[in-house]
């Protein structure tokens, strides 16, 4: 029989045998002291109280019917009841000869393949990527890789703001300028936004024409949508520039800006009209859904198109071209409201089907050193390119991405963090830096064993010392982290285990000599160090970081 089985870790496979006899989930949990085994459960107690009958004796029933002989070590009855459960040391040994064999290192596919829609990054047109944005690109790069690993087919789509009433006023400002356009850059391209922003707020003549500009554009004015092509060119230079210094999956092929649904919004509105779903308010109109203070509006009374619709749109194009079975959107918290509304509308107009699911991974703000929002001396957001210029400067490029990513990472998304680079490019404690020393390490220790003369062993035959069978339990743990996190969308958790990991990993070295070691002792550990170093090397894939051999 197989222990290491590919869907569960050995904690969930005795847990099921466990609850088979005594009829309720079993709540197993880490044993609290080694000499209370590996796992420890509290069911008699809750049993008793039900059955009315001493927790001792209901404990000695389960341990009379449950047959885990071939896991555990004889059961034993602690205190009041507990029961506590010790893995026999073979089948944790055989666990990770299991895991060592298995090319994906213990993660398995997902029952149900899904097509998984992931909207991230979306920065806009003519403004450099902020906080927000990194964020978001790395959150949702992170539930691509995950999800990707557990073989669903994963559709990344990038929906760039590009098609504003910033548009109008930009293109105004070139005209009445005589810029040329196509020698900026995405920096000087964000200084005239923020410009013709301030022109639009002060003169109503321009903010008239910036008004019908953006009619044209919309109508397809050649001349506007010329200059509205270049800055969109010099934008995606920017952008591209910032994810290969990221190196995060996404492409030009994942781009799907809010542009490319103009086409099909005509017929969005035919739909909402035809099923009465949306009707004319004071000339806009407007779809009112239930729980809502304010109805969304798809079309403006002045025939304009604005964020909802395009994203109604999307959401459509989603499901019934792409076939997707889930919608995932890593935006920031202060769009709650937004998606909320525009899943409930699209639920109401039947574009997005009760068995498909839509969820908002809603994140939290990058603060500064003081607490407060992030941002530059000139109070605007602190950009993505100074953020990694402030981590290079303390460590080498792929370690300032990892403690850039994995302090974005490793907190509750939705809580702010505090970007604190010093503590982020620590080679100790809870940091990106951290996992990948743990990783260089394990690195050498097998070269060295290598140049030794030993050969890389894929079988642990023998662990006797409690370093090493904490370490094979862990390793156990891998597929069902990976798994949760595919689920509940929680890359911190992914994060935890390898810090829980990395942490095992050194004690291990401390208490268990590898190539001071001998024989089968030796050998063994050898192949815990390389099973430990497959699972870091692919959970750092998987939060986008890379593995490195050395430091
Ligand atoms: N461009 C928007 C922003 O910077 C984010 C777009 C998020 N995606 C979406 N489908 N609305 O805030």
């Amino acid at each position: 029989m197989k222990y290491f089985s590919l869907v569960s870790s050995l904690s969930s496979l005795l847990s099921s045998r466990i609850e088979a006899v005594a009829g309720v989930d079993p709540e197993l949990r880490p044993a609290t002291k080694p000499q209370f085994g590996h796992f420890q459960s509290n069911v008699a107690l809750r049993l008793a109280k039900t059955e009315g009958k001493p927790p001792r004796e209901v404990a000695a029933r389960i341990v009379a019917e449950l047959d885990v002989s071939d896991l555990c070590e004889p059961l034993d009855v602690a205190g009041p009841g507990f029961l506590n459960f010790r893995l026999k040391s073979e089948v944790l040994a055989r666990s990770v000869t299991e895991q060592l064999a298995d090319p994906s290192a213990g993660v398995a596919p997902a029952a149900n393949r899904q097509v998984v829609v992931i909207d991230y990054s979306a920065p806009n047109v003519a403004k450099q990527m902020h906080v927000g944005h990194l964020r978001s690109t790395i959150i949702g790069d992170c539930l691509n890789r995950v999800l990707r690993a557990v073989g669903h087919q994963v559709i990344a789509q990038n929906h760039i703001g590009d098609w504003g009433t910033q548009f109008g006023m930009l293109v105004e400002q070139i005209l009445e300028d005589f810029t040329d356009v196509s020698g900026l850059s995405l920096a000087d391209a964000e200084a005239l936004y923020l410009k013709a922003n301030a022109h639009f707020k002060v003169d109503p003549d321009f903010a008239a024409r910036a008004r019908n500009r953006v009619v044209a554009l919309q109508a397809g004015d050649a001349e506007t949508r010329k200059i509205w092509q270049q800055l969109i060119e010099i934008s995606l230079a920017g952008f591209n520039e910032a994810y290969e210094r990221l190196g995060v999956l996404l492409t030009d092929a994942d781009l799907a800006g809010e542009s490319t649904y103009n086409d099909d919004l005509p017929q969005v509105v035919a739909e909402l009209e035809a099923s009465g779903v949306a009707v004319i308010d004071d000339g806009a109109l407007c779809v009112f859904v239930e729980g809502f203070n304010s109805p969304m509006i798809v079309r403006k009374s002045d025939g304009g198109f604005g964020y909802s619709a395009t994203d109604l749109a999307a959401i459509r194009r989603r499901v019934r071209e792409f076939g997707a079975d889930r919608l995932i959107y890593v935006v920031g918290a202060p769009q709650l409201f937004h998606f909320d509304q525009v899943f409930a509308v699209a639920r109401k107009a039947g574009f997005l089907p009760e068995n498909v699911a839509a969820e908002h991974i809603a994140f939290g703000q990058v603060l500064g050193p003081d607490g407060k929002k992030f941002s530059t001396r000139e109070g605007t957001a602190v950009n993505l390119n100074s953020l990694l210029d402030a981590a290079e400067e303390k460590a080498a490029p792929p370690i300032a991405l990892a403690a850039i990513k994995y302090a974005d990472l490793s907190n509750g998304l939705n809580k702010d963090y505090v970007f604190d680079v010093d503590r982020m490019v620590a080679t100790v404690g809870n940091t990106g830096p951290y996992l990948q020393y743990a990783h260089a390490r394990l690195t050498q220790v097998l070269r060295k064993a290598e140049a030794d003369g030993l050969s890389l062993e894929t079988t642990v035959t023998v662990l006797t010392e409690p370093a090493e069978e904490t370490l094979a339990l862990l390793l156990s743990k891998f597929g069902g982290v990976v798994a949760e996190v595919a689920e509940g969308l929680q890359p911190h958790k992914l994060c935890s285990y390898l810090y829980d990991l990395s942490g095992a990993l050194s004690v291990f070295y401390e208490q268990c000599p590898v190539l001071k070691s001998e024989g089968e002792v030796r050998s063994s550990r050898l192949a815990l160090c390389l099973a430990t170093k497959r699972v870091l090397a692919s959970g750092l894939d998987m939060l986008g970081i890379e593995a490195l051999e050395r430091m």
